[in-house]
């Protein structure tokens, strides 16, 4: 395998972010990459190129030719190769340059001639690509998405190109006080907040926050998707970077679960990959079909206050928040992240345990 060990530019995101770049991150679903056109991606501002080799295998490139660096993302496929829409060299799919057409026919391809490949994993309907030192990538396993193809669960993916730093983002996906608010009259009411109380944990990699609020509901739970009356579990998970997994659970056999993959494109934007899986029994053929224009209303309510926040935060220079006692969730996951972003350098934030209470 090639490796993407040296960094070919050191003004990129992907080395600026301390020790955030040594993960595997989401940069297409497993549907956006075939052999019949390059699929371009951006992680961490490097450019990616993906495609399939003759076997159905994913590739991922560096979107550079070593000619005269064009965007490789703009040739061609053909025979599980890529070709430069330029001058025509050819990479492979682990990125040896197999063809250079000014050489002529006969020339033997130069070893040295190899752009980098970047280890790449599909599971679960994505392709992750690791942003790391490629010896690292194995010490590492992407994020398995969870109920992924499991019996009595359907799935759908929501690709949605968000404003805003992963860590606002992550507090976005993961806050309970702002639906009344922001969702207000999709998924709660302003108006009808009750107390709450949760159980927050941070452990090494991740914040588990548990509610207890029997009598809590969200928009859409009415006949339709529990029709047994049962009462509503609600657990929202934070796993280090990027990962967010909300559960919303009646009994053992229903379910609603959003999973939120956050894939920074630069420092302010980012493609956020959401899995909706949901298990409903006889209903899931129709919510299925009900479900995909209800969540694209709730993510774009939030894309629009997430330009906001991040436009704000620009402004001013930066964040200067204030917390209450429900941002212990928040500031919990910022003292992760922020570890992390410094390197991983100094103590690290200790493991706890916290019963909450806040109004929602
Ligand atoms: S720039 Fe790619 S072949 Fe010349
Ligand atoms: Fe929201």
């Amino acid at each position: 395998m090639s490796t993407a060990t040296l960094p070919e530019r050191n003004d990129i995101m992907r080395w600026k972010v301390g020790t955030l770049h040594e993960n595997w991150y989401v940069a297409a679903l497993s549907t956006q990459v075939d052999d019949k056109t390059p699929f371009a991606s951006v992680v961490l501002e490097e450019p990616l190129v993906l495609f399939r080799d003759k076997t159905g295998r994913a590739t991922a490139l560096r979107d550079r030719c070593l000619h005269r660096n064009a965007a490789l993302s703009g040739g061609k496929l053909f025979d599980g190769c890529i070709g430069c829409p330029y001058h025509g060299w050819t990479y492979d799919a682990n990125g040896a340059c197999v063809i250079v057409p000014s050489e002529g026919p006969g020339a033997a391809p130069k070893v040295e001639r190899r752009v980098d490949r970047f280890p790449i994993v599909e599971q679960d309907g994505l392709v992750w690509v690791y942003m790391g030192d490629v010896d690292n990538a194995a010490l590492k396993a992407p994020f398995r998405f969870p109920h992924s193809g499991e019996e009595g669960w359907s799935s759908y993916f929501m690709l949605t190109p968000f404003d805003g730093d992963a860590t606002d983002l992550v507090e976005n996906f993961m806050d309970v006080p702002h639906t009344a608010f922001v969702h207000s009259g999709w998924f709660r009411k302003a108006g009808t907040a009750k107390r709450a109380e949760a159980t927050v944990e941070r452990t090494c990699d991740a914040v588990h926050v548990e509610y207890f609020q029997p009598d809590d509901s969200i928009g859409f739970t009415g006949w339709l998707l529990n029709p047994d009356g049962k009462v509503m579990t609600h657990t929202d998970r934070f796993f280090m970077p990027n990962v967010t997994r909300v559960d919303y659970m009646w009994g053992e056999r229903r379910g609603f679960v959003i999973t939120s993959q956050i894939t920074p494109i630069g420092p302010d934007r980012a493609m956020v990959y959401t899995a909706i899986t949901f298990r409903f029994g006889v209903f899931n053929p129709i919510a299925r079909l009900l479900l995909p224009a209800y969540t694209r209303v709730v993510i774009n309510q939030d894309v629009a206050i997430m330009v906001n926040q991040t436009a704000n935060l620009k402004r001013y220079g930066g964040r200067r928040f204030n917390s209450t006692e429900a941002d212990v969730i928040h500031r919990s996951i910022e003292s992760l992240r922020d570890h992390a972003l410094a390197g991983g350098k100094g103590a690290h934030p200790a493991s706890f345990s916290k019963r909450i209470s806040f109004w929602m």
